[in-house]
């Protein structure tokens, strides 16, 4: 969950690291650090707090070198302060080493360095690599020998970056499980958990795969398995548009990425519909059709926001397509022994394609000869490239925290792949049509709802006292509303609980008073006399109500307090427009309270570790 950025060249190193870490913040922005090579001497610095205090720092102090690693945090291990973060120096202070990932045998080896005589400064697991590198460094004297014999020591996952004052032209990274992108340069390389790190310098990348080395000098590199074999590795061209990420004017990218729907959600359809034939176009899963239509059964699983738009998959496949679907939380499936079979196929769903634990459910479905497929958003991540078949949102980097743009893209694309296999068997072309044209208008539809953010913010502004929140909706838009309450707690930290709203009469209706509000998600669809009545039974217990509602329904207004009016669509694709109205009132509520809604307490964007 950390970021973690390397360089070696003939330019100053610390600014490339300095603007790296800045784009790797949203990964975990507890404390920071940078080390580099100068005059065969290793120099380092690093503090708690976010990046430019640490860059207004550097400004001042300078740090020379044109070879170095840069570190931002997400504790795991050891409370975030100076000491904790990253970078991690040896007892000689010639190695330091920066880590994303945790070592699960970490006390062990702490215990028999300590009682070799190393002198550990920190609470964290990391420290404990750097030691064991130095204790192999110290019989062979040569950093790559001594970081491969340490690291087939290790226990757990790892992303890392090491560099020497003694060997001022070598970097070394290797990966098992967090992950890591080199970049190739002109006469210089680059190391990073994420390309938007990197991009400004090159465009040409290679992804290390788990028990993978890279050894990098001033003009070559070399990558061999852990254990001291070669691997031949494809250098791949990545387009990436450095704007998308910018805040483009936006206070916060939270918000910019909640404007962008319209887009983002039209850049997951552009080129997958055929209008004439009624249908969507899927080409990364094409090849694998035929064992997803003819599945005994569809397993979803995912984490977080991605697991609620499983959840509305669950829905719209079970009802267009008619095959069983089950949705699992990712890091329960992996140790419950999951019944799989060669007839079920797994479909994994991760806007980063990094999450630790949805990775970990790939491996496990495919051990079981499951076929799995991927839905993600971030081109060439693990994920993406460890499954069989998969479709990509093309949402563009999605750099807040909290996810937005991603759930409405992920919603879309499922609706697009419920079409394609409705299509291949019951439905009809003329109904596949209808469906087509419905979803060519989506982007206009969530542009009008976002042209009315000014009113949502004034309902906003009421409820930012609040400590409590319930969300209840029905059918497809119960999943909804975790994912309405999910984004409240997650960025102005009010607790808030999302219910299927008939399931507010066993036990939540207890919570309800004149200081509870309750979010409805309450749409013209086949339940809502009954959504209706859930009004009722909250205003009869003084519950202040907020309703989303279909546009020219009067009748709700007189039953709540407050109604953001959406406009129609097929019920199946509601979720889509529901969430966007949710999306914004927990937005202006945080940022009412004052709270960090890109980089929100305790949260990183990608969890890499279990
Ligand atoms: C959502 O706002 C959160 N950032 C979090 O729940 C997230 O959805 C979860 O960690 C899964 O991430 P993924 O889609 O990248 O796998």
């Amino acid at each position: 969950m950390c970021g973690i950025v390397g360089y070696i060249g003939n330019r100053e190193a610390s600014p490339i690291l300095l603007e790296g870490l800045k784009r790797l913040e949203y990964r975990g922005y507890d404390s920071a650090g940078v080390s580099t090579v100068a005059t065969g001497k290793l120099l380092m610095h690093k503090r708690s707090g976010k990046i430019n205090e640490l860059e207004r720092e550097l400004t001042m102090r300078g740090m020379p070198g044109t070879l170095g690693i840069g570190h931002t945090r997400w504790a795991t291990h050891g409370e975030p302060n100076s000491e904790n973060a990253h970078p991690h120096d040896d007892c000689t202070g010639k190695i330091a080493l920066i880590h994303n990932g945790i070592i699960e045998n970490y006390s062990v080896l702490k215990k028999e360095l300590q009682a070799k005589g190393h002198h550990f400064k920190t609470q964290t697991d990391t420290e404990t690599l750097v030691h064991l590198i130095e204790e192999f460094y110290k019989e062979n004297g040569l950093l790559e020998k001594a970081v491969r014999k340490a690291l087939l020591l290790i226990k757990g996952t790892y992303g890392i970056a090491v560099i020497c004052s003694d060997e001022p032209d070598t970097l070394i990274t290797a990966r098992n499980g967090s992950p890591i992108v080199l970049g190739i340069g002109n006469h210089e390389y680059f190391v990073a958990s994420d390309v938007a790190a990197i991009a400004e310098h090159t465009c040409n990348v290679t992804y290390l795969d788990d028990n993978e080395m890279a050894v990098m000098h001033r003009e070559n590199l070399v990558i061999k398995t852990i254990d001291d074999r070669p691997v031949e590795k494809r250098v791949e061209h990545v387009a990436f548009d450095l704007e998308k990420i910018e805040k483009g004017g936006y206070h916060h990218f939270m918000l910019k990425e909640i404007m962008e729907q319209p887009q983002t959600i039209f850049d997951s359809m552009r080129g997958r519909l055929v209008e004439e034939e009624g249908t969507a176009k899927l080409g990364g899963i094409q090849h694998e059709l035929e064992s997803l239509l003819y599945a005994r059964r569809v397993l979803l699983s995912a984490c977080g926001t991605s697991w609620h738009a499983a959840l509305i998959g669950e829905y719209m496949i079970e009802e267009y397509v008619r095959i069983p679907v089950e949705v699992e939380y990712a890091s329960e499936f992996r140790y419950r022994d999951p019944i799989l079979d060669r007839d079920t196929v797994v479909i994994v769903i991760s806007q980063s394609g990094e999450t630790a634990d949805t990775l970990a459910a790939v491996r496990e479905a495919k051990r079981k000869r499951a076929k799995v497929f991927g839905i993600c958003n971030v081109v060439g991540s693990s994920i993406a490239r460890e499954t069989d078949a998969g479709i990509y949102l093309h949402a563009g980097p999605e750099i807040g925290v909290a996810s937005t743009k991603a759930f409405t893209s992920q919603v879309t694309v499922l609706s697009l792949m419920t079409l394609l296999l409705a299509r291949m068997s019951s439905m009809s072309s003329s109904r596949g049509r209808e469906i087509v044209q419905e979803l060519k208008i989506l982007p206009e539809k969530v542009k009008q709802i976002l042209n009315a953010h000014k009113d949502i913010e004034q309902i906003a502004a009421k409820y930012a006292n609040k400590q409590n929140f319930l969300y209840l909706g029905r059918g497809y838009n119960f999943p909804v509303a975790l994912e309405g309450a999910l984004k409240l707690k997650e960025i102005s930290y009010i607790h808030a609980e999302g219910y299927p709203a008939a399931e507010m009469k066993h036990g939540p209706i207890a919570l309800i008073d004149d200081n509870m509000p309750v979010v409805f998600i309450a749409t013209k669809d086949s339940s809502y006399e009954k959504i209706i009545s859930n009004i009722e039974e909250v205003r009869a217990r003084k519950g202040k109500v907020i309703a989303i509602a279909t546009e020219g329904d009067d009748f709700i207004k007189t039953k709540a307090d407050h109604t953001i009016y959406i406009p129609p669509t097929l019920e199946f694709l509601t979720p889509i427009l529901t969430i966007i109205p949710l999306q914004l009132l927990a937005y202006y509520i945080a940022v009412k309270r004052g709270c960090d809604v890109d980089q929100p307490r305790n949260l990183a964007k990608s969890v890499t570790v279990e």
